[in-house]
């Protein structure tokens, strides 16, 4: 059975929603950790449903080796795909070359607009609803050094009413994100894509 890590750092929505896809039968694989980088509802979640959890704080003790005992906690797991989901921490290079195309991320607007350093959380739904955009939505894609840069594998739209606001507007795209993150994560798991250049295109 496919095996996934999921790195949270909140509520832990998502979370759930990757983990009742399993119970449900939807997605055929398991959770093997769900690790985080502070105290959150997400690791109770977890806990809930017996699925072993890790926190890993960065503190000024650990802070030179922080992120090499993130990777080696994941590659111990031998992950067929890492999810970030609303994970906070920006993983340098090193990690991300360790596990190329096997880690994925929900950015809550539509890439590759209103993504990169600095657009996450509130900060996205207030720069969207400023821009004027009459939609936005949700991607899920895979992590590369290019922050929130990476081949998009499934996005979803919501159009922007005249009374949203960046609050309303998060409440709305987090239902979407449930749903499309666990679309990408049955889609790679299936391995059923191909990437070229930055498209992640079906096979059949
Ligand atoms: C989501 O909005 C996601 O797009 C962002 O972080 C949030 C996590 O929410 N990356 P939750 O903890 O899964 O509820």
């Amino acid at each position: 059975m496919k095996k996934l890590i999921v790195l949270v750092s909140g509520n832990g929505t998502n979370l759930q929603a990757i983990i009742d896809a399993i119970e449900y039968g939807r997605i055929d694989a398991s959770i093997s950790a769900v690790i985080a980088d502070r105290e959150c509802f997400a690791l109770e979640r977890a806990e809930k449903h017996k699925i072993r959890t890790f926190l890993l704080k960065r503190t000024p003790e650990n802070k030179e080796h922080y992120f090499h005992d993130l990777m080696k906690l994941m590659e111990d797991e031998n992950p067929d795909l890492i999810v970030h989901a609303g994970f906070m921490k920006i993983l340098p290079p090193f990690i991300v070359e360790k596990f190329p195309m096997k880690m994925i991320n929900i950015h809550p607007a539509l890439l590759p607009c209103f993504g990169g350093k600095g657009f996450y959380g509130m900060h996205v739904h207030e720069a969207v609803i400023n821009s004027g955009a009459r939609i936005s939505g949700c991607s899920v894609h895979f992590v590369t050094e290019d922050v929130d840069g990476g081949p998009i594998i499934i996005q979803k739209t919501i159009e922007i009413a005249d009374d949203d606001t960046p609050e309303s507007l998060a409440e709305k795209i987090h239902v979407l994100e449930h749903k499309a993150v666990v679309e990408a994560v049955e889609k790679i798991l299936t391995g059923n894509y191909k990437i070229e250049g930055k498209r992640v295109v079906s096979l059949h």
